[in-house]
């Protein structure tokens, strides 16, 4: 049967051959490069997104940095069990994240509108320094270790996460 095929595709014209083997090229080009680029762009900034201040990116930059991310995502789904985390995410909304932090694991709760659901600075300043404080039993680890500044600067960027 293969052996067939091969004899088949020998006894085939040059010309056949090149321009079959262009066509796959470009078609390939197309559906992975030309295509995606169109339907990409152009992006706007739209619901959730707002440049960040100064100090609400510096909490960023700490928030990857100590990998808040590898436990929480930023990403809220169109289904059901997203309903409680609030509207779902659009494109727009990481108009001003790059890199994105939307993350893998929800070991944690979704933080793409915590700051809606805890607009409390001190809420979220002591829940950072001792989880297990304000929530009996949780697995976060406390990061009392980074400096006032450090923890100032997350806990605004969280908050403007809205
Ligand atoms: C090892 C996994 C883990 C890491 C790393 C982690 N968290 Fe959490 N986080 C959790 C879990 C589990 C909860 C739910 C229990 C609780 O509220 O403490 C939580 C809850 C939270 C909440 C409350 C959210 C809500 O809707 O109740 C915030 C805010 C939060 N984390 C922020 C952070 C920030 C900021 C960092 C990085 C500095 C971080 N977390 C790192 C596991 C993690």
């Amino acid at each position: 049967m293969i052996r067939r095929v091969l004899r088949r595709l020998g006894e085939m014209p040059l010309w056949l051959v090149v321009i079959g083997a262009a066509s796959v090229f470009t078609f390939g080009v197309y559906v992975t490069v030309v295509w995606p680029a169109f339907q990409m762009a152009p992006i706007t900034p739209e619901g959730r997104a707002h440049p960040y201040t100064a100090v609400e990116n510096t909490g960023r930059l700490i928030y990857f940095r100590e990998g808040c991310w590898y436990c929480h995502t930023q990403q809220v789904r169109p289904v059901a069990a997203d309903r409680a985390l609030g509207p779902p995410a659009l494109p727009g909304d990481y108009y001003y994240d790059v890199p994105q932090p939307m993350g893998t694991e929800r070991t944690g709760p979704d933080l793409f509108h915590v700051g809606s659901r805890i607009p409390s600075y001190i809420w979220l300043k002591d829940h950072l320094v001792n989880p297990q404080k304000e929530v009996p039993g949780s697995v976060m680890p406390s990061y009392s270790y980074l400096s006032v500044g450090d923890q100032d600067a997350l806990v605004r960027y969280l908050l403007s996460l809205r």
